[in-house]
């Protein structure tokens, strides 16, 4: 690899970056983390580049989802394993209704950086530097808090080890056997429509079940029964984070980013000349890259071409974000050109960040229309092109909270937005309004999946 390592990324332009006034610090905390033990194994990231490599065939979907931002102090075991449990009943209602295996990747244990679209919040007067992720300053209005603190790296590096190993012990210690499927219904999803309908699937599942253990097959002796793999991503903003953990694998000798299974560029930083394509092009994990409206046809095949200069399946997701109302505009041509090219990438849809709107009472909102009609054209254009919709790209949350509008089984209105709203960050799906997704997804993933 032509003059990369794992701090070259410094001679190149950089944006959405925080200003650390103690550059000794910084470099003391980058060291220690850099002592520190990995949070993946290499090995693991190869096994999920594989499975990517076959939703890239057809042969399976992706479910990517999550916080927009974890927090520090919404750390603990309820919220990690409430977005487990969503994530798989969204994956069985995948697996059983859409007849597709999912590889379920979350935004979790990691996802702390976030960029901003201005460096400095307005309030009352006050200006004062933008929140930028519990990884590098507070969230409170405060000039304090929002100084960024190299300490803090420190502290997210624990918080994802922590809940790495949470998550590691549901999917291999019971949490995830098959034979859990009503459990996974969370308590306030049961009394809905959505609550039912998914409790008629879970006993169809529980059926099935019963009549395989009769033949043999249980369990205790068939592990795709009893357990899971929840990979997980975040995006790698912050790189002074992603170079203390970045390290040389010992049986290929070479490079991994091991803080997560896979990275993605943000639609911010994703500049062809600029520092995170030039750190991301050395890094053999699985690696996504955001792709919003103003993406054009060439820039995206160069893109392409240096991050994933082997052409391999499974390596490089594209994450389209354009809107519900640019992407009909602005993705066929993309697609297109792609398919003309003969690229092999994972196309994916995030339909949340290019549909994010205000609501008349000031909250950051988005419309579950708005969401579904993106997925909705998503699957549309991919049809018309004759390729493969390869999965979904979440913000979401197991929790009860009131953040997006909309949806027939939880119809939060713009004026109860005020009453749960929790995020960090951006508006995530309840588990309500991510399972109703699921189950629509489901429908167009069986019918987009006939004669593949
Ligand atoms: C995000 O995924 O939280 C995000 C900031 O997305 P994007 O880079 O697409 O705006
Ligand atoms: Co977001």
């Amino acid at each position: 690899m032509n003059n990369w390592s794992p701090s070259s990324w410094r001679d190149f332009p950089i944006k959405q970056q925080p200003t650390y006034a103690d550059l000794e610090k910084l470099a003391k905390v980058e060291a220690e983390l850099a002592s520190y033990p990995p949070l993946i194994f290499a090995g693991e990231a190869r096994s999920l580049k594989n499975k990517l490599a076959d939703v890239v065939n057809g042969k399976s979907f992706l479910l990517q989802g999550g916080d927009c931002a974890e927090s520090f102090n919404a750390f603990n075991a309820n919220n990690i394993k409430d977005l487990f449990k969503v994530m798989m009943q969204m994956a069985v209602v995948l697996t059983f209704s859409g007849g597709c295996p999912v590889v379920k990747v979350g935004r979790v244990a990691g996802q702390f950086a976030k960029p901003r679209s201005a460096d400095f919040e307005e309030l009352n007067g006050i200006s004062l530097p933008s929140y930028r992720g519990d990884i590098v300053n507070g969230i409170d209005f405060e000039e304090k808090a929002r100084i960024p603190k190299p300490k803090k790296l420190l502290k997210a590096y624990n918080q994802s080890a922590a809940t790495l190993n949470l998550l590691r012990a549901f999917s291999r210690g019971g949490m995830a056997d098959l034979n859990q499927v009503h459990s996974w219904n969370l308590d306030f999803v049961k009394d809905n429509t959505l609550g039912e309908k998914y409790e008629q699937l879970a006993t169809k599942i529980a059926e099935a079940l019963n009549f395989m253990k009769s033949c043999g097959i249980t369990s205790a002796n068939t592990n795709q029964l009893s357990e899971t793999t929840l990979y997980t991503s975040h995006e790698a903003l912050l790189l002074n984070y992603e170079e203390a953990l970045t390290r040389k694998d010992s049986l290929t000798g070479d490079w991994y980013n091991c803080s997560a299974h896979m990275l993605w560029i943000g639609d911010r930083t994703r500049g062809l000349n600029d520092a995170h394509i030039e750190y991301f092009r050395g890094i053999k994990n699985p690696i996504g890259c955001k792709v919003g409206p103003s993406m054009q046809e060439d820039e995206l095949i160069r893109l392409i071409d240096a991050l994933n200069p082997e052409n391999e399946a499974g390596r490089l997701n594209l994450i389209v974000r354009m809107g519900a109302e640019k992407i009909g505009d602005h993705f066929p041509k993309l697609l297109a050109k792609v398919k003309a090219e003969g690229r092999n990438v994972l196309w994916s849809s995030d339909p949340m960040h290019g549909n994010t709107i205000k609501a008349e009472n000031g909250y950051k909102t988005r419309d579950f229309a708005a969401i579904l009609k993106e997925v909705e054209q998503f699957f549309q254009i991919h049809k018309a092109e004759g390729t493969y919709a390869g999965g979904i790209h979440l913000e979401m949350t197991g929790q009860n909270v009131t953040e997006c509008t909309g949806s027939c089984s939880s119809a939060v209105t713009q004026e109860a937005l005020a009453s749960r709203y929790h995020t960090q960050c951006d508006p995530r799906l309840n588990a309500d309004q991510a399972l109703e997704l699921a189950f629509m997804i489901a429908d167009t993933l069986k019918e987009a999946r006939k004669g593949l």
